[in-house]
C-alpha cells in the first residue's frame, strides 16, 4: 500500500454508486475526494452523509483535480466509454462497472489507452469476489470436481425491465464473467435463442449457450420474467458434481459425490454404466462484502502495480462475449464466434 490514501474520485451516484462510496468511505487506504453525478438531488444525498466530499455536476472539473488518483465510473453503460477514457487520458486509475463499454471495440480501446499510460484499470464483476464464487473456484482449482464437463446456470426473476437493453446485456454479464473466472478461458462461440415477450425489440428472456475451446458447454438461462427467483448453478465434473444456489443463506454451495462411469463392456457393442451417489458436502464458506473485496484489490493492484484479477482484458472478453450474443439472439439464434475485436461488423447498417 501506498503511503499516503489514494485520492479517489466517484462518478455516477445512482442505485449502484452508494454502495461503492459506502466502501471505499470506510478504507484506510482511500479518501473519496469527489462525487460527481449529473442530478442534484443526489449530490445533495451525498452532502448529508459525507460532508467533507466534494460534489460537483461536471466530470471535467473532477478529472482536473490533481488529487485525484483514481477515478470509479458507476453511470449507465452507454457513458463508460467516454467517462473512462476521458479520466484515463487525465492520467487516472479507472474502475469501471460491469458491463465495461457497449461494444467491443470501446473496450479494446480503453485496454490499450490504459496499458500504454501504465494506469491500472478495472470492472466491477463483483460476483468473482463473492466468497461462495471463490470457493468453487478453488474446488475447481484444486481439482476436486474433475474435468469439467459442463455448466448450466439460471438467473431469473420478475425483474425490472431495461429500456435500452435486452436481458443479456443486464443480466449475462454476471453468469459470463463467473464463467470465465472458474475456467481460465473465454467462450469460443455463442448460440442464443430468446424472445421479447413485453416490450417489442427488448428481449426479456434469452438461453445463451456457449462453446469454450476446452470442450466445456454451458448455458446461461436470463429473464425478466419468473414468478420466483433463481441465482442457480450447477457445475458437472468428472469426479463430482457442485451446486451454487446463491438465494440460499447458508450452505450455498453444496459438492455432490456424484458421478456415472463406463464399466468393461460386456459384449461388442454393448457397455455398463455405473452409477454413484455418494455423500453431499457443504463447506463452510465465511462471509464479507464481495465489494469490500473488489475495493480493496483495486487499491491494491493500483499500489502493486500489477494487473486486478477482473482487469480490463477481463472486461474486454465479457463485452465481446456479449455483443456475440447479442448478435446471434437477433439473428435466429445462429452460431457466432466470439472475437476479441467484436462483431459490431456483422451489424446490420
Ligand atoms: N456490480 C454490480 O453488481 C452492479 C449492480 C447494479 C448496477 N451495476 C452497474 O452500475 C452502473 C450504474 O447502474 P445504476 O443502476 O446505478 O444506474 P442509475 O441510472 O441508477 O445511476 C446512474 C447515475 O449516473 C448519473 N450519470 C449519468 N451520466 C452521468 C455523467 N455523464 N456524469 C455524472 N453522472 C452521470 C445519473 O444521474 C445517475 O444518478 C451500470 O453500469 C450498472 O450495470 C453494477
Amino acid at each position: 500500500m501506498s503511503a499516503r490514501p489514494l485520492g479517489v474520485a466517484l462518478v455516477g451516484y445512482g442505485y449502484w454508486g452508494p454502495n461503492l462510496l459506502r466502501n471505499y468511505a470506510e478504507m484506510a487506504e482511500a479518501d473519496v475526494k469527489w462525487v460527481c453525478d449529473l442530478r442534484p438531488e443526489q449530490l445533495a444525498k451525498v452532502g448529508a452523509r459525507f460532508p467533507s466530499i466534494q460534489l460537483s455536476e461536471d466530470c471535467t472539473e473532477v478529472l482536473t483535480d490533481p488529487a485525484v488518483d483514481a477515478v470509479l465510473v458507476a453511470t449507465p453503460i452507454s457513458t463508460h466509454h467516454l467517462i473512462a477514457k476521458a479520466a484515463l487520458e487525465a492520467g487516472k486509475h479507472v474502475f469501471v462497472e460491469k458491463p465495461m463499454t457497449a461494444d467491443a471495440a470501446q473496450a479494446r480501446e480503453l485496454v490499450e489507452l490504459a496499458a500504454a499510460r501504465g494506469l491500472t484499470l478495472m470492472v466491477g464483476h463483483t460476483f468473482v469476489f463473492s466468497p461462495p464464487v471463490r470457493k468453487v473456484k478453488e474446488l475447481i482449482d484444486q481439482d476436486v470436481l474433475g474435468d469439467i464437463y459442463f455448466i448450466t446456470t439460471q438467473r431469473v426473476n420478475l425483474g425490472l425491465h431495461q429500456r435500452d437493453v435486452s436481458v443479456v446485456w443486464d443480466l449475462a454479464p454476471h453468469d459470463l464473467s463467473i464463467l470465465y473466472y472458474w475456467l481460465d478461458e473465454a467462450a469460443s462461440s455463442v448460440v442464443v435463442t430468446g424472445r421479447a415477450c413485453i416490450v417489442p425489440e427488448i428481449p426479456d428472456v434469452a438461453f445463451i449457450n456457449l462453446k469454450f475451446p476446452s470442450g466445456v458447454v454451458a448455458e446461461i438461462q436470463a429473464s425478466w420474467l419468473s414468478p420466483v427467483k433463481l441465482r442457480r448453478t450447477i457445475v458437472v465434473g468428472s469426479k463430482k458434481m457442485l451446486l451454487y444456489d446463491d438465494t440460499e443463506n447458508v450452505e450455498k454451495v453444496k459438492v455432490f459425490d456424484h458421478g456415472v462411469r463406463v464399466t468393461e463392456p460386456s459384449g461388442f457393442g454393448e457397455f455398463q454404466l455405473s452409477y454413484r451417489t455418494g455423500d453431499i458436502v457443504s463447506p463452510k464458506i465465511d462471509y464479507t462484502e464481495p465489494l469490500r473485496f473488489e475495493a480493496e484489490e483495486f487499491l491494491s493492484a493500483i499500489a502493486e502495480g500489477r494487473h486486478p484479477v477482473t482487469d480490463g482484458e477481463s472486461g474486454l472478453e465479457v463485452v465481446a462475449s456479449l455483443e456475440a450474443a447479442e448478435y446471434s439472439l437477433r439473428n435466429d439464434g445462429c452460431e457466432q464466434a466470439i472475437h476479441r475485436s467484436g462483431c459490431a461488423h456483422l451489424r446490420p447498417s
